[in-house]
């Protein structure tokens, strides 16, 4: 099926992933209708498009049908990003919850009595939790170490289920850990590649949790939206789940050892006490993936992460509020739910 000249619903389209999709999906010809509620995204993602009559931003809320049901009105595609991220779900599980699981049961609902053609699913690797066989395929046992990644394998049931009941054709891609130009940096939505990036572009300490040693599957965030469009096209996709991954994995360490080297700078690397249910070990098996679209993600780490740097220095001011904003801990931003209040006491 042809991603092109259609009109297609992004849920999550002001993210990080979501945005550089809708360049995409543009690019292609299609028409694009951004559903986001900007809590982590934020029109300014998109702002690099200008005023256009073939994208369309709705500020909405996936927890609310009758929105998504309005929204999704002559839609022949639909790409599901939307998300609540995984520190917030270590301190708020009931509202990553809502929106990852029931939001997603939401857009679903609202695809399917709308008629859409085909929807993607856009999963995570956070639910398979620590690896202790690698590299990870789809069907390796599932041990989500967060609410986070839990909510996120409910909504690939829901998808798989909404697929084989007749009720809407869809196809899951599990992207493993992006980067690129627009990642989040600040606050509890800061990453780890842009955080590296402004600490070294200004000479401060790059900052580990943990050892260091835990290990991630890097794709360049242009690649994943390549995979993106080619599995939403791919008939023999439809119903599974696709891992979108190079098959690498990088440690924190090594990263951050990257990134010293290529921004040329002699940051000091020190490690700070782990971060609660971190996943040690991810690292994914793109086999599938190659055999369904005939390739996978290749872009070296090096390369991705020098076309980061780049992008990072010619487009964020190094002000005080920037630094700032790369605060130490991106998960105690929100006070924990009462009942975990009261659980960390019992353990203490
Ligand atoms: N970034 C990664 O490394 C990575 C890795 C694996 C999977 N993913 C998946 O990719 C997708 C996009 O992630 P991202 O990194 O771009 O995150 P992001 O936080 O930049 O994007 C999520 C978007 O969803 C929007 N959103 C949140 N709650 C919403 C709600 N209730 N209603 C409507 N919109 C809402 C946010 O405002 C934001 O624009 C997510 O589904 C995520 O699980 C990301």
């Amino acid at each position: 099926m042809d991603v092109r000249n259609g009109r297609i619903l992004v849920t999550g389209g002001a993210g990080f992933i979501g945005s550089h999709l809708v360049d995409r999906l543009l690019r292609l010809g299609n028409e694009v209708v951004v559903f986001d509620d900007y809590t982590s995204g934020s029109p300014a993602q998109l702002d690099h498009l200008g005023a256009r009559a073939d994208l369309h931003l709705i500020e909405g809320d996936i927890r609310d049908q009758a929105s998504l049901d309005k929204a999704m009105r002559g839609v022949r595609h639909v790409y599901h990003l939307a998300t609540r991220n995984v520190r917030l779900s270590l301190v708020q599980p009931t509202l990553v919850h809502e929106v990852n699981t029931t939001g997603t049961l939401n857009v679903l609902k609202a695809a399917a009595s709308a008629g859409v053609r085909r929807l993607l699913y856009c999963s995570s690797s956070e639910v398979n939790g620590t690896a202790d066989i690698v590299p990870m395929p789809e069907d390796y046992p599932y041990r989500p170490e967060t609410i986070y990644g839990a909510s996120k394998l409910a909504g690939e049931y829901y998808a798989q289920v909404f697929h084989r009941s007749g009720w809407l054709p869809t196809v899951t891609a599990r992207p493993h850990n992006n980067y690129g130009p627009r990642e989040h940096f600040a606050g509890q939505k800061g990453e780890v590649i842009p955080r590296f990036v402004l600490w070294a572009l200004t000479g401060q300490p790059l900052r580990i949790y943990g050892s260091g040693e835990q290990t991630r599957d890097f794709t360049f965030v242009e690649e994943t939206v390549d995979y993106l469009v080619r599995l939403m096209g791919c008939d023999e996709a439809l119903g599974e789940v696709v891992n979108v991954c190079r098959g690498q994995e990088v440690s924190i360490f090594e990263l951050a050892q990257h990134i010293r080297e290529l921004t040329g700078r002699k940051s000091e690397i020190v490690r700070l006490p782990g971060r609660p249910s971190d996943v040690l070990r991810l690292f994914g098996d793109p086999t599938r993936l190659t055999r369904l679209v005939g390739s996978a993600p290749s872009i070296s780490i090096e390369e991705g992460l020098s076309r980061t740097i780049e992008w990072f220095r010619s487009h964020v001011p190094l002000t005080r509020d920037v630094l700032a904003s790369l605060e130490m801990n991106t998960w105690n931003h929100h006070a924990p739910e009462p009942w975990m209040d009261r659980t960390h006491k019992r353990a203490g």
